[in-house]
């Protein structure tokens, strides 16, 4: 698959600082950009990355209708390049355009769009094990029109950045918080969609709980306010006596990559891994009677993290732990293993270019 191509005169990378490279503020040369008009995908292309224009009416900045997802891509010690688990990211991101009424591009487009781009700027893919090259692929609806219907006209962007390893200070597991007054999502609404009115209509609770010292808000179920949904931008895992718990993908949560390559790899180990509903008196009740061993969250941005404090309804659970457990220990190595070229890929995860 061809795609016009429009290189950068003189590159970002002697500006830029590895050893400083923070999350979602520093990307490559190049962007990629695929426009649809009237029921048509026109050619793609690679081309400087920079500001795009917008007409002040365009359909998304109206009423949401926009779709994203966000992977990484990896350097092997040898140099290859891995983009791991594109066809995973690609499902996901053809059930939220679905959800959406975006029109859906085709695998070819989503992997050779990504690749590509990867390949034009794979200098900005670091060199040391934990760093990767962030890849943010985003659809958007670009009817230049005010009305409520689904647009005709739609902008398909791939934007890469190189992040750092978000354990640069070290390990130190995340305390939680509940929210009674505000839910995240509702079955038959879009929470199991990457859109990002999900991440906006989040943020008023966001900075309700970092204001009170807590570094994400734990989501309970909309109707109960009692099963555990998911965390922020993460899904959650407890290890209750040697069972590994997950909730159900039930239309509510987003279904994260690395949930399902924490399930596969678990279970791959003998590990007992269920996905069934936990309610948070459950949790609470684990911890008193001594059996809730580790919880730890999961996405594509840190892998694994630990969580060591759950503050619900007045009640607050402390596993007084200060660094990972044992099994999310095992389980973040082994993923960072994969990421790297360091473990076996039985389940071909990994796109080399
Ligand atoms: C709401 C939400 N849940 C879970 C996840 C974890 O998903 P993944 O493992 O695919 O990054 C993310 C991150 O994308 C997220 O935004």
């Amino acid at each position: 698959m061809t795609f016009k191509i429009t290189r950068r005169t003189e590159s970002k990378l002697p500006s830029i600082d590895f050893n400083q490279l923070r999350f979602g503020d520093t990307f490559s040369d190049h962007q990629f950009e695929q426009k649809y008009k009237s029921g048509e995908w026109f050619q793609g292309e690679i081309k400087p990355y920079g500001p795009i224009q917008l007409d002040p009416a365009l359909s998304v900045l109206h009423y949401g209708q926009a779709v994203f997802e966000g992977m990484k891509a990896f350097r092997y010690k040898n140099g290859k390049i891995n983009i791991f688990r594109i066809d995973k990211h690609y499902d996901r991101f053809v059930r939220s355009c679905e959800r959406m009424n975006i029109p859906v591009i085709s695998a070819e487009v989503f992997g050779e769009s990504i690749k590509q781009l990867v390949d034009i700027d794979r200098k900005f893919v670091p060199e040391d094990k934990f760093k990767s090259l962030y890849l943010r692929p985003f659809i958007f609806a670009a009817d230049e029109f005010l009305g409520v219907r689904a647009a005709q006209n739609y902008r398909y962007l791939v934007i890469a950045g190189p992040v750092g390893n978000y354990y640069a200070e070290g390990i130190k597991p995340v305390r939680l918080t509940t929210f009674p007054q505000y839910v995240r999502a509702v079955k038959g609404g879009v929470g199991d969609a990457k859109v990002p009115g999900n991440y906006g209509a989040t943020m008023k609770a966001n900075n309700e709980a970092m204001s009170a010292g807590y570094a994400q808000v734990l989501w309970l179920d909309a109707f109960e306010h009692k099963y555990v949904e998911e965390v922020g931008t993460s899904n959650i895992f407890f290890l209750i006596e040697d069972t590994l718990i997950t909730p159900p993908l039930e239309g509510t949560i987003l279904p994260g990559v690395t949930r399902d390559s924490v399930i596969h790899i678990a279970k791959s180990w003998g590990i007992n891994v269920q996905e069934k509903k936990i309610s948070i008196d459950e949790v609470f009740q684990a911890h008193s009677k001594g059996h809730l061993k580790e919880i730890f969250a999961t996405g594509t941005a840190a892998v694994v993290s630990p969580v060591g404090f759950i503050h619900h309804d007045g009640n607050n659970l402390d596993l007084k732990q200060d660094s990972m457990g044992p099994l999310s220990q095992k389980l973040y190595d082994t993923i960072t293993g994969i990421h790297h070229g360091e473990v076996e890929d039985p389940d071909n995860w990994c796109t080399l270019i």
